[in-house]
């Protein structure tokens, strides 16, 4: 009786044969038969009624323990800007097991992204799905404040020195995918997985380094890929079945995590050998490997693999699906298409119709006035931000105004009800990037005259969060992405296949466009 929409929102079981996994279906039932009866006789005496205090409505449920899972996993965003309507701002629902209290608007982000440390951390939500994934001594698995550090030593790296050094290598990259690969003068593409692709190739080139790079083409791509396969929403809630994916995925930490112990072996030999001359590199392994935390000490070898894996997941997906967006985005306005392409020639030659074996490639300082791009791409982010929700794990009772969010909630922000939102953003589905623009006299982002300062968590605009848990590598992206959609658009026209949008694929932890949506590319002469 369990719905086939809620097994491919679970999305576990693969092509397991059926027996197989009507076996795991039975236990993994019971089990949640078991964890229900313990909660409710005898660990949970619900002190909340007795003492009083108000919690946050609670969407109602028909299946226990499952609550409003298969509701939020096939549309959160239709299912949250529901919960908006009848409840407001602040509800609670029920989802495996766990209550999942939403705080929404201004004020609901400001609270839940500025949380304290000690109120609600992000480890509690996270560790279980990120711990096996990137591995041991990174990100959620060390003190906040040694993660803070270790944040900090990737800002660094991601200096203005090392993206210039980038962009002629996204380039390159770019050229070398599209322009070698697909040499017809017309071709029709799934576009998520190319981009995928294409994000891996530029990364890997730029952040993590000429050795790793050099070995996508063997079984690395398949590691990335096992490990890939650990992120799934249900992860966020069980750290390990004995299921093929997850023996995959702990396979590949360990692999790759090998991998990058030899290379980080090999330049230290050539650093030390005197009879080398080293060449300093501008990658991210490099900058990782020199740094030193504020108690003096280093970051581990290992330490260093890990959080390696750790940027090139966080920024895979979340990259590659909003350049699938931007394309998907030009394809359907031609005319956006047709401004980028003017804009581009303007900067690069001072007249708009410059044909474009004429043009210069682009370098950092001429991508940084595209502004006409910069808005396209905010207002992808907005529209298709890849983070639908962020979560922390409430380590105390919290009030909220007056309401009181229970200690084991999770506490959500849900940043594409914020994007949408229809006071702010009037026809908020509409495509439109005049509505980033930047007031010269202040200094200001404005949304039609709204501050959305982005740094403010008060933001309803916040594609790369806020707070302590903020995001790091936004400049990389926009760097990135700009650049390889300029390099497309550039050299092609793009058309939607049948004029088919895509349609968007929430059971993945990011945003995706549903498989098989197709971009044609035709070859402008
Ligand atoms: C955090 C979005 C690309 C590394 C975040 C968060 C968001 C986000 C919303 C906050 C999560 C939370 O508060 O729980 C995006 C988007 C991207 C992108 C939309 C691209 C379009 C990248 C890239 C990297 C990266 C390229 C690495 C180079 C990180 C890291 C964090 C983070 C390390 C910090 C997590 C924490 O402090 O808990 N990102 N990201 N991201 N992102 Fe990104």
């Amino acid at each position: 009786f369990i719905p086939d929409s809620l097994l491919n929102y679970l999305n576990v079981f693969g092509n397991m044969d059926k027996e197989k996994r009507d076996l795991y279906l039975i236990v993994i039932v019971f089990l949640a038969f078991l964890f229900l009866v313990t909660e409710i006789l005898l660990l949970k005496k619900n002190n909340y009624e007795k003492k009083k205090v108000q919690l946050p409505p609670t969407v109602p449920y028909l299946i226990p323990f499952i609550g409003s899972a298969v509701q939020f996993g096939i549309d959160p965003v239709k299912f949250l800007q529901e919960q908006k309507k009848k409840f407001g701002d602040c509800f609670t629902f029920k989802m495996l097991g766990r209550n999942m209290t939403f705080c929404l608007g201004s004020e609901g982000n400001n609270f839940v992204f500025n949380v304290k440390l000690k109120d609600a951390t992000a480890e509690g939500a996270y560790l279980k799905l990120t711990r096996p994934v990137f591995g041991t001594e990174v990100v959620y698995d060390v003190e906040n404040s040694v993660f803070m550090e270790q944040k900090k030593f990737v800002k660094d790296a991601l200096s203005t020195a090392a993206f210039k050094t980038y962009l002629p290598t996204i380039i390159q990259e770019t050229k070398q995918m599209f322009m070698k690969e697909f040499e017809k003068s017309e071709f029709t593409v799934e576009l998520f997985p190319v981009l995928a692709e294409l994000t891996i190739r530029t990364a890997s080139s730029c952040l993590m380094g000429k050795e790793i790079r050099d070995q996508l083409h063997s079984n690395v791509a398949k590691l990335f890929h096992d490990l890939d396969c650990g992120l799934t929403p249900l992860n966020v809630f069980v750290e390990y079945l004995p299921l093929p994916r997850f023996i995959n995925r702990d396979r590949a930490n360990k692999e790759l995590t090998e991998l990058f112990l030899e290379i980080i072996k090999k330049r230290k030999l050539l650093e030390n050998d005197p009879n080398v001359k080293y060449e300093k590199k501008f990658d991210v392994l490099e900058s990782l490997m020199n740094s030193d935390y504020k108690s003096g000490s280093k970051m581990s070898d290992v330490a260093v693999s890990h959080m390696m894996i750790a940027l090139l997941m966080a920024g895979q997906h979340t990259s590659s699906t909003t350049g699938s967006w931007f394309l998907f985005e030009l394809a359907k306005n031609p005319e956006l298409q047709k401004k980028i392409r003017e804009e581009h020639s303007m900067i690069l030659t001072g007249k708009t119709d410059t044909p474009k074996k004429d043009l210069p490639d682009l370098t950092f300082e001429t991508l940084k006035q595209c502004t006409f791009l910069d808005n396209c791409l905010k207002e992808t982010l907005r529209i298709h931000p890849p983070i639908h929700t962020v979560m922390r794990l409430v380590e105390q009772d919290l009030n909220y105004n007056g309401l009181t969010i229970p200690k084991g909630n999770f506490l959500c922000s849900g940043i594409t009800v914020g994007h949408l939102d229809e006071v702010k953003y009037p026809d908020p589905l509409k495509f439109d990037p005049s509505r980033h623009v930047l007031l010269e006299e202040s200094g200001e982002w404005t949304i039609g005259n709204v501050d959305i300062q982005q740094k403010s968590a008060r933001n309803l605009y916040l594609p790369f969060g806020a707070g302590r848990h903020r995001c790091i590598g936004e400049h990389f992206a926009f760097i990135q992405l700009k650049t390889i959609v300029a390099t497309i658009v550039n050299e092609f026209d793009l058309e939607l296949v049948d004029n088919k949008f895509p349609e968007i694929d929430y059971t993945q932890l990011i945003v995706l466009p549903v498989k098989g949506s197709l971009l044609r590319f035709k070859r402008r002469t």
